[in-house]
């Protein structure tokens, strides 16, 4: 363990932490302080879809930064206007206009007051095990109740039902109902894969009952699937996309994306100071040039289908399932994995959990291959069965 010794942090402990402190980064690895080297299996929370500090999004940012580091979104900006123009340019037609915020939970917010305000309606339609983010809104539509219950009372009108159960959902959506919102891969519930017929599902019950369709892509956005965008692996397009993570390549962004038709509905007004500033949007560029030009989507698909094959060599004694898609993997073990990722960390490995007995793999997309395969060793070693 290093980082320890030290004088104690001033940070407000308000969610967990390791005594790792991390000092830099650089392609698939973080270094810690006493200059550790570990490759980093959780992309730094699903940010780092392109590694560490990307040579591109640094000079992106640098050369903005001397030309003009904040602008809010009270004037147009011209790289504010060429990200959209690009962002917009990898998206289905219906797609036209963009909320640019700073995170996934204001990303999810802006949704929420967009389709309560354009649909006259308050109640949301969200799926057991979600998760959406942790200010007010967005804890509403989240699932967990340790989470939530600190908190209470929340928003009203937030109902869930069981992920992938089309009847539930058909059943929940009524005529008050304002949005459906969810992740096409369940992430921090545990790495749960949205069947076809659910996203079919829930677009025809959206558009019988005049609901609006929202998929918060915040985790499975920019070709972490193994698709730029997952929705686009099952062709459902939703009436509102949510982005945040990895979309400036590090650099703090939100994007709440839909069309012309919702826009014409929506009354009242919505605002974020640092939404749409030009350096986060200097690195939106940068990093979807570097995701598009570099192919990162299909080497998602390609990393993730090796992993699946050499995971599927684990045992069942102690594993319960290997899901996920692209280089957004769960392996769900029949015991807590906090020893587990202990001991992936003392080997230089470090991956994150999604609940107790999930270790979530989010690897960046541009992890050298045998980086990947030494990685995918250690853990089939680590769980026992190598
Ligand atoms: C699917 C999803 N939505 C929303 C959020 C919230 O994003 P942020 O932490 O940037 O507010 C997260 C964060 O993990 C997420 O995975």
């Amino acid at each position: 363990m290093t980082g320890t010794g030290r004088a104690p942090s001033h940070e407000f402990a308000s969610s967990s932490q390791r005594p790792l402190s991390i000092a830099r980064a650089e392609g698939a690895y973080l270094w810690d302080d006493s200059g550790r080297r570990y490759v980093d299996l959780g992309a730094t929370h699903g940010v780092g879809n392109l590694g560490g500090s990307p040579p591109e999004i640094v000079r992106a940012i640098e050369a903005q930064a001397r030309q003009i580091l904040y602008l809010g979104s009270g004037y147009r900006n011209p790289v504010r206007d060429a990200f959209l123009e690009k962002l917009l340019g990898l998206l289905p037609p219906s797609f036209t206009r963009v909320f640019l915020s700073n995170s996934g939970t204001e990303a999810v917010e802006a949704a929420i007051k967009i389709a309560r305000s354009a649909t006259g309606r308050t109640e949301i339609v969200a799926a057991m095990r979600g998760f959406h983010g942790r200010t007010l809104g967005s804890l509403s539509a989240t699932w967990r109740k340790e989470l939530k219950e600190p908190f209470e009372p929340l928003v009203p009108g937030f109902r869930h039902v069981p992920f992938n159960d089309v009847a539930a959902l058909e059943a929940a959506v009524t005529g008050s109902t304002a949005m459906i919102l969810l992740e096409p891969v369940q992430g921090e519930g545990g790495v749960h894969v949205a069947s076809e017929e659910f996203l079919r599902g829930a677009r025809s019950v959206a558009d019988r009952s005049g609901a609006l369709l929202a998929f918060d892509e915040v985790q499975t956005g920019i070709g972490r699937t193994g698709r730029l965008f997952a929705f686009e692996r099952w062709g459902v397009v939703p009436d509102l996309l949510l982005l945040a993570k990895s979309l400036a390549g590090g650099i703090p962004i939100g994007a709440t994306i839909t069309s012309d038709a919702v826009e014409r509905r929506f009354r009242g007004s919505h605002h974020s100071t640092f939404g749409g500033n030009p350096l986060a949007c200097a690195a939106g560029i940068a990093a979807l040039d570097v995701t598009v030009q570099g192919r990162l989507p299909e080497r998602a698909e390609r990393l993730g289908l090796l992993a699946k094959e050499r995971l599927a060599e684990l045992s069942s004694a102690r594993v319960r399932e290997v899901r996920g898609l692209g280089l957004m993997i769960g392996i769900e073990l029949k015991e807590r994995v906090a020893p587990l990722l202990a001991e992936l960390e003392e080997r230089g490995f470090l991956a994150i959990s999604a609940g107790a007995t999930v270790i979530r793999l989010l690897p960046p997309l541009v992890i050298p291959e045998a980086e990947w395969d030494r990685s995918l060793n250690a853990l089939l070693e680590v769980i026992g069965h190598g």
